[in-house]
């Protein structure tokens, strides 16, 4: 079998936490959580997965919430480069995978400027998690030949997209921080001429114990949002309904 060289001192391994069932972690994922002095994790990292990092390691907290930092990025940074140049060896644990809306290359940028080794260890994104959880395919042959991961928030606010490609019929896109602007991710693919009777799927806390599944509509997306208490992180998931539902609508169409 390959085996990665182990972190060395004064390295630093991007390591994605998967979605947070620990069992979806990467065999690399683990060795280097056990190899680590210290393990600079975001707020969305499962406590099963810190669970599994040496029990020597320092865990430090660089949490951030949906809309702006609690940690400012230049301080993340910071700590990152502190702790490589003190020669721990150091995991830089990141929820899913550590490239998808991660700010992975402000974080190397400031290795490399520093000349600090560093790897990246990816890890199952929240989308892919959240998709089997539906039992789901993210493409499918005559139905979507592409997939969008997708923001809903950026720097400016609001994400914008290429909203009259998404609104098109079979589209499937995985929206990430997506809660607050569905109310603006609806307005602009319905005004795109997107089917208001467009399955849209929130999945709430994916491959957790407590994960949540609300199907929808892109019509009904806001009002059913705005009922729920949907409080923890969550994909929504557009153009797909869980497999069952899809299944009931499609004998619905047959019969009628
Ligand atoms: C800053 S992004 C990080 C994404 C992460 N790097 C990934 O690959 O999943 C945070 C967003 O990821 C999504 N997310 C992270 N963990 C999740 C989970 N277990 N279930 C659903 N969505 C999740 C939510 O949309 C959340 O707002």
């Amino acid at each position: 079998m390959i085996q990665t060289q182990p972190l060395q001192p004064g390295q630093v391994a991007f390591v994605g936490a998967g979605p947070g069932d620990p069992e979806l972690l990467t065999l690399k994922a683990l060795r280097a959580l056990a190899q680590a002095d210290v393990v600079i994790h975001d707020r969305l990292v499962s406590d099963a997965v810190l669970a599994l990092s040496n029990p020597e390691a320092e865990l430090l907290d660089a949490g951030k919430t949906g809309f702006g930092p609690a940690m400012k990025q230049d301080d993340i940074n910071a700590l990152i480069v502190t702790h490589a140049r003190a020669g721990a060896r150091v995991v830089r644990l990141k929820s899913g995978d550590p490239g998808v809306f991660g700010r992975l290359d402000e974080e190397i940028d400031a290795l490399d400027a520093r000349g600090i080794d560093w790897r990246i260890v990816p890890g199952i994104t929240s989308a892919t998690a959240a998709v089997a959880g539906l039992g789901q395919s993210m493409t499918r042959r005559g139905r979507n030949s592409g997939v969008r991961l997708m923001t809903g928030h950026d720097v400016q606010g609001y994400a914008d997209h290429d909203w009259r490609a998404l609104a098109r019929p079979g589209e499937v896109a995985a929206i990430y921080m997506g809660k607050r602007a569905a109310r603006f991710l609806q307005g602009r693919l319905m005004m795109h001429g997107a089917d208001p009777a467009t399955p849209v799927t929130l999945v709430e806390n994916a491959s957790r114990a407590d994960e949540r599944r609300i199907a929808t509509t892109l019509a009904a997306l806001p009002a059913v949002l705005a009922a729920e208490a949907v409080d923890g992180p969550a994909v929504i998931l557009l153009g797909l309904a869980p497999r069952a539902a899809a299944t009931l609508r499609l004998n619905r169409q047959e019969v009628s």
